[in-house]
């Protein structure tokens, strides 16, 4: 069975629809919710399918490895980033080498990078006139959203849309691959 950590800061849209996707699945489950927030809403989530969470403090989380017997105790073989606002400390990033994929919502290299998240993407993506968008799924590295990339979705951003469309757009993909991605990659591996 694969064990699958989601690690989340916020509302956890793609979280959920993860967890459902892998609901009924014979060999991958949703194992633990990891969130650096402790009133984020992805932990109600947590409550809500009956997960395991655990909410991580930031020294703890830089300046230890206590998260690796954690992770342990939960037998967590793979780790899903999805809309995690922290970096990944190298203990972790090599502790599961090649398991640990984040979502981001542009096509990178454009618009990564420390502080590029949310809005501020796509209304980088609106301010540059760009004619299309998209997300990308990555593998983590110690770097903020500089490891290689698994897969990428595009649509298209016209005249008429504005910040909030194309993040619609943008989610909209997001939901629609990042599970069969990740599915793919366990089953594969
Ligand atoms: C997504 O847009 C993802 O690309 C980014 O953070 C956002 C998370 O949204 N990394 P949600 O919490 O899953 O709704």
């Amino acid at each position: 069975m694969h064990k699958i950590a989601i690690f989340a800061s916020g509302r956890g849209s793609n979280a959920e629809k993860i967890i459902k996707y892998f609901q009924q699945h014979p060999t991958i489950k949703v194992q633990l919710i990891v969130s650096n927030k402790a009133d984020a809403p992805v932990l109600q989530l947590a409550e809500k399918f009956g997960i395991s969470s655990l909410v991580i403090h930031k020294a703890r989380f830089l300046q230890t490895n206590d998260l690796l017997d954690e992770l342990e105790s939960f037998k967590i073989n793979f780790i899903v980033l999805a809309g995690f606002l922290w970096l990944i400390p190298s203990y972790l990033v090599h502790a599961f080498s090649g398991r640990i994929v984040n979502i981001h919502p542009s096509l990178l290299p454009k618009y990564g990078g420390k502080g590029m998240y949310g809005m501020k993407v796509h209304e980088a993506v609106f301010e540059s006139k760009d004619q299309e968008t998209g997300i990308t799924i990555h593998h983590v590295n110690e770097h903020y959203d500089e490891g290689s990339i698994i897969f990428q979705a595009k649509c298209a951003v016209t005249p008429l849309d504005t910040p909030v469309t194309i993040a619609q757009k943008v989610q909209l993909l997001e939901h629609q691959y990042f599970p069969v991605i990740i599915e793919n990659m366990l089953l594969t591996t």
